[in-house]
C-alpha cells in the first residue's frame, strides 16, 4: 500500500505565559495510505488541531516530522504544501465578500490564476453545489453553507491530500449528511486521501477506513473499527432502566445462571425524577419528586438473544423495566475501555 502520509514522533509543546509547558502533542507516529480516509478520533482538547496545524505547515514541530507524498513538511514545505488542502476548523472566510470572491482569493494564494482560476473555482462551486448562489455574500449564508465554502477552499488546487479539522461542528443534521457525503465523495469519486478529525464516534465510525484514537496528546489506539472494537472484546450490553432504587442479589444470579451468554451484571443507582405529568402540585409550586430508577448492566455474547429472558425475569421479579438498549461494541466502548471516560463532553 501506498503511503500518503507519514508522521514520525510529532510533538508540540507550548509555554503557557506563566512560564509552564502544555505537552499538546506526545509524539505521534502514523501512516495514512493513499486513497484512505483516516480519522483522528477524540475528546476537546486531545492535540487534533495541533497535529492538523503542524502538517500543514501552520505550526512548527517542537519534535518529529511529517512526510508528505514523500516530502518533508520541514525540510521540502514547498512541494508537501502543493500535495495538500486544508479545510481549518475555524471557517476563515470573508464575509462581505460574494462566496466566488471568497475562492479566487484563495484560489491566488495557492498560486492560481486566469483560466485556470476560473475553471478551478467552477468545479468547486458546483462539487459544493452553491454555483447558483455565487454572487451571494457569505454573511447571507447559513451556517453549513459557510462550512461548504470553507471546505471548498481546501479542494481548489486539487490536492491529492485533504485534512478536515472538524468539519461538521455547530451544524444541522441535514447539513452534516452533506458534508459527510462530500467526503466519501472526495474519496471514491476524486481518489482523494482524507486525514478527518472529529469527537464524534459515529462520524468516524461511518467515514474511516481507518481509525487513530487520540488522546492527551498521544495516539492510544489505531486500527481498523473491527481491530478496535475487538480490543472490548466481543460482547453486547444491554442496559435496561428499571424503576427500583436497588437490584435484589437473588435476580442478579438468577439473570447470570439462567441466560445464555451472560457474563457480568451490574447495578447502578440513578437519581430519578417523576416524569412532569406525575409532578403534585403544592401550596408552594410544583415540586419534582424524586422515584427510585436505576440501569442494570448485563454483558451478553449475544445481547438481542438474551434479551427475552431478561426481560421476562425482571418482570417475573415485579420490577418495572423502563426502557431497554442493546449496545454493540463501537468506538465509545473503545475509549471508555482504554481511558476509563466517556468520549462525550
Ligand atoms: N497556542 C496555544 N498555547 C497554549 N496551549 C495551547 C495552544 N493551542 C492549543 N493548546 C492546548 O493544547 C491542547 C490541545 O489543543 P487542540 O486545539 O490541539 O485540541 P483539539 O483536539 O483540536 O480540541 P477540540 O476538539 O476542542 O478542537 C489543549 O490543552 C490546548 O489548550
Ligand atoms: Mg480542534
Amino acid at each position: 500500500m501506498e503511503t500518503m502520509l507519514e508522521l514520525h514522533d510529532l510533538k508540540k509543546h507550548f509555554k503557557r505565559p506563566d512560564g509552564t509547558i502544555v505537552e499538546a502533542v506526545k509524539g505521534i507516529d502514523l501512516q495514512v495510505h493513499k486513497g484512505e480516509i483516516f480519522s483522528l478520533l477524540g475528546p476537546n482538547g486531545a492535540g487534533k488541531t495541533t497535529t492538523i496545524s503542524m502538517i500543514s505547515g501552520l505550526l512548527e514541530p517542537t519534535a518529529g516530522d511529517a512526510i508528505i507524498g514523500g516530502y518533508s513538511i520541514r525540510q521540502n514545505p514547498i512541494q508537501a504544501k502543493a500535495l495538500m488542502g486544508v479545510v481549518p476548523q475555524e471557517i476563515a472566510l470573508y464575509p462581505t465578500l460574494t462566496a466566488r470572491q471568497n475562492l479566487e482569493f484563495f484560489g491566488r494564494m495557492y498560486g492560481l490564476s486566469g483560466r485556470e482560476l476560473a475553471k478551478q473555482v467552477d468545479w468547486v462551486l458546483d462539487f459544493i453545489d452553491l454555483r447558483d448562489r455565487q454572487k451571494d455574500k457569505i454573511n447571507t449564508f447559513s451556517g453549513g453553507m459557510k462550512r461548504r465554502v470553507n471546505i471548498g477552499i481546501g479542494l481548489l488546487h486539487r490536492p491529492q491530500l485533504v485534512y478536515m479539522d472538524e468539519p461538521t461542528v455547530g451544524i444541522d443534521p441535514q447539513s452534516r449528511r452533506r458534508i459527510l457525503d462530500t467526503v466519501l465523495q472526495l474519496r471514491d469519486e476524486l481518489g482523494m486521501t482524507v486525514l478527518y478529525t472529529t469527537h464524534l464516534m459515529e462520524e468516524a465510525e461511518e467515514l474511516s477506513d481507518r481509525v487513530g484514537i487520540i488522546d492527551h496528546g498521544q495516539i492510544i489506539a489505531m486500527g481498523t473499527q473491527g481491530e478496535l472494537t475487538l480490543m472490548v472484546g466481543e460482547e453486547d450490553r444491554l442496559l435496561c432502566k428499571v424503576a427500583s432504587a436497588d437490584l435484589p442479589e437473588a435476580v442478579i444470579e438468577r439473570i447470570k445462571h439462567d441466560v445464555d451468554g451472560v457474563t457480568a451484571v451490574d447495578f447502578e443507582q440513578r437519581d430519578g425524577h417523576r416524569a412532569s405529568a406525575d409532578v403534585e402540585p403544592t401550596e408552594t409550586g410544583t415540586v419534582r419528586a424524586a422515584r427510585p430508577e436505576g440501569v442494570i448492566t448485563i454483558h451478553a455474547k449475544r445481547g438481542r438473544k438474551a434479551l427475552p429472558r431478561v426481560l421476562e425475569i425482571l418482570i417475573g421479579q415485579g420490577i418495572e423495566v423502563q426502557s431497554v438498549e442493546i449496545r454493540e461494541p463501537d468506538l465509545e466502548a473503545v475509549f471508555l475501555h482504554l481511558t476509563g471516560r466517556e468520549l462525550r463532553d
